[in-house]
């Protein structure tokens, strides 16, 4: 039973990072047409700040918020800004009513023609999932478990795919269970763009996670880890690997990624990003 609701984090510092490397891999690889972008993990897609469980935590203070108020001078970064924008239309001074999850930035970012397949396993995030956006014709949405069906999500569309590995990771052997889809899949259509979503925890799962990929040897892998050490969370920073990333993605967002480091870390802690392409 899946018991993760997205809400409680949307627009936190992770999804910042997340967002932002989303919003540039979108625009890039859609460039290549057809394109369609595939979300198997992808929650209820847009949240209302005003929402419980927004209002719970209220993590996007310590994220987006903390972007949005600050002077940035990046173009990739003002990509992501603009879609968060787009979602806001009526937004007033830098208060966000609505954070745009994976979905509603895809939504954004790609064109008429381009496709976007959705999944969630949840019931009420499917249902709320399926009110967004089932009447965009891009889109098709489905409640299917992403472990035994992204084979079949992957070979339903042609062209150029970016598939988001994005889980909430609270099933057991959940991490065990993500390196076994990656390598499967990596190994099952080379071809196809992966960006794969964890949570840097003070636990050693983290560190096993990223060897086992790391030890996958999968051709064309980026790797990001940030760590932020926000002592108050138990999350501790974010992490990313990304197969057959676009060629000058490491020239584009590097500085996006120390812009976004140096907005969003503890200030008197120590952060550091390391990126490393294999
Ligand atoms: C971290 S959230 C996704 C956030 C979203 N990608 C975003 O950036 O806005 C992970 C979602 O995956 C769903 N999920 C977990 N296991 C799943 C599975 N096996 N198949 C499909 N969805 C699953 C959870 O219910 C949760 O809503």
């Amino acid at each position: 039973m899946l018991s993760y609701r997205h809400g409680f984090h949307a627009g936190n510092f992770a999804d910042v990072f997340k967002h932002f490397l989303l919003t540039y891999l979108l625009k890039q690889l859609k460039q290549n047409k057809p394109f369609s972008f595939i979300d198997p993990f992808a929650a209820a897609g847009k949240y209302s700040l005003k929402d419980p469980f927004m209002e719970k935590n209220k993590e996007y203070l310590n994220g987006i918020y903390k972007v949005l108020s600050s002077k940035i001078n990046d173009p990739f970064i003002q990509d992501y800004l603009d879609l968060v924008s787009q979602t806001n239309p009526n937004k007033h001074g830098n208060k966000l009513s609505i954070y745009p999850g994976s979905c509603f930035l895809s939504l954004l970012a790609l064109d008429s023609e381009d496709k976007i397949y959705l999944s969630e396993l949840h019931n009420n995030e499917f249902e709320i999932l399926k009110n967004n956006f089932s009447q965009d014709k891009r889109v098709t949405i489905e409640k299917k478990d992403a472990y035994a069906s992204l084979d079949q999500m992957i070979t339903s569309y042609q062209g150029t795919r970016l598939v988001l590995i994005d889980p909430s990771y609270e099933v057991k052997n959940e991490y065990e269970k993500v390196a076994k889809l990656i390598r499967h899949n990596s190994k099952q259509f080379p071809n196809v763009c992966y960006m794969v979503w964890y949570p840097v925890l003070e636990s050693e799962k983290t560190d096993r996670f990223v060897n086992q990929l790391l030890n996958a040897k999968i051709n064309n892998t980026t790797h990001i880890h940030i760590e932020l050490n926000n002592s108050f969370l138990r999350m501790q920073g974010t992490g990313f690997f990304i197969i057959n990333a676009p060629i000058n993605m490491k020239r584009d967002v590097s500085n996006g990624l120390d812009i976004l480091l140096e907005i969003l870390k503890d200030p008197i802690q120590a952060a550091k990003i390391n990126y490393n392409v294999f």
